[in-house]
């Protein structure tokens, strides 16, 4: 009940302009959000990288409405990439296409990804393409494909397992030797197209887990490399410790080693899954938002769960 309403006001617009004028918000989304500047983000990254686990930075930031915002959007990025690479850390980047442009001009939106992919690969820094809402899934197949097309390899992309595509999706990706996120997928979407139901979704994820698993050991089951740059070619998002109970004893049990297989999870949500799971020896990489538009970032964020929404009304009250 509460998640449709969230997930109505994280792309409301009049939403946004009321919660980021509330001091205390911006205060409650730090609990998310490794800080506004890239320099708080490489820190963030920096003590990540001290504990053993891996990056991947995100520049908030989605749906622009201007050439000139996907453009400026795209020459952040090529700053976050020379500064991963000068700092040496233990990071790679994720973007979102809706902030390159895809609601804009989609071959602006390609050439942008282009140049930050190859700008990427100088310095072996791999770039993930986050999922947004169903609308975009065909578009962000087809400009992935036309860059893996141009051999531009440092690239992958994120599957949802909430949709009833992704099975599909995901058998042909695998095929294309497509390095995949598997995540449970974070946007309302219509029964029609998605299961409604936690328990389908968590059904669906742990067999596509299962796919992903069988196609590693069958293509080379690449673990993430040394500089923890590159993402082991089976990445798992979740924070669901039975989906990773699943996870590691489907590997186990088809002998894949853990090192090859690479749980992620987001800042600020279960450090302590996250340390655990490096303990044992598997790569854990923490996805890292940081930037000043964190509004629809943090709302979502809240719709998973909803102590957090009770969280976020206690600081509220307490003013
Ligand atoms: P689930 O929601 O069942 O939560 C399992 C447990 O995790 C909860 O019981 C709780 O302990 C903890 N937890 C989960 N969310 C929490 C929260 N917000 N606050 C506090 N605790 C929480 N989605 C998408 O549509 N496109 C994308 O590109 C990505 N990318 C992405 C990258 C990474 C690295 C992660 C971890 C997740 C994403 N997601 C995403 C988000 C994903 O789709 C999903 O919404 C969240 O991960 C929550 O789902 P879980 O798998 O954690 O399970």
């Amino acid at each position: 009940m509460l998640r449709p309403v969230l997930l109505y006001l994280s792309k409301a617009v009049w939403a946004r302009r009321v919660v980021t004028g509330w001091g205390f918000a911006r205060r409650a989304s730090s609990r998310f959000v490794a800080g506004e500047s890239l320099e708080a983000a490489i820190g963030a990254v920096q003590t990540l990288g001290a504990r053993g686990l891996n990056a991947t930075l995100d520049h908030l930031g989605e749906q622009v409405t201007t050439a000139a915002e996907a453009r400026a959007a795209a020459g952040d990025y090529l700053v976050i990439l020379d500064r991963i690479c000068a700092a040496g850390v233990r990071s790679n980047a994720s973007l979102k296409l809706s902030q390159l442009g895809l609601g804009v001009d989609t071959e602006l939106c390609r050439d942008n990804l282009r140049q930050i992919v190859r700008k990427g690969a100088e310095c072996g820094i791999f770039i993930r393409i986050d999922m947004e809402d169903s609308a975009t899934v065909d578009r962000t197949l087809d400009i992935y494909r036309s860059l893996a097309a141009e051999r531009l390899t440092d690239v992958g992309l994120v599957l949802q397992a909430y949709l009833f595509r992704t099975e599909d999706d995901l058998r042909s990706l695998l095929a294309e030797g497509a390095r995949i996120r598997l995540c449970k997928g974070a946007y309302q979407e219509p029964p029609t197209i998605a299961f409604a139901k936690k328990a389908d979704v968590d059904r669906n994820y742990d067999r596509l887990t299962s796919m992903m698993i069988a196609a590693s050991l069958q293509t080379g089951s690449e673990p993430s490399s040394a500089d923890g740059r590159l993402p082991a070619r089976t990445a798992l998002a979740t924070h669901d410790p039975r989906r990773i109970e699943f996870a590691r004893q489907e590997a186990a049990r088809l002998g894949l080693p853990p090192r090859a297989l690479e749980f992620q999870m987001l800042y600020g949500i279960r450090a302590d899954l996250q340390h655990a799971l490096g303990a044992e020896g598997y790569p854990v990489r923490i996805y890292v938002p940081y930037g000043t538009e964190w509004y629809p970032y943090y709302i979502r964020r809240l719709a998973e769960r909803p102590a957090n929404v009770w969280f976020f009304l206690s600081n509220l009250i307490r003013g």
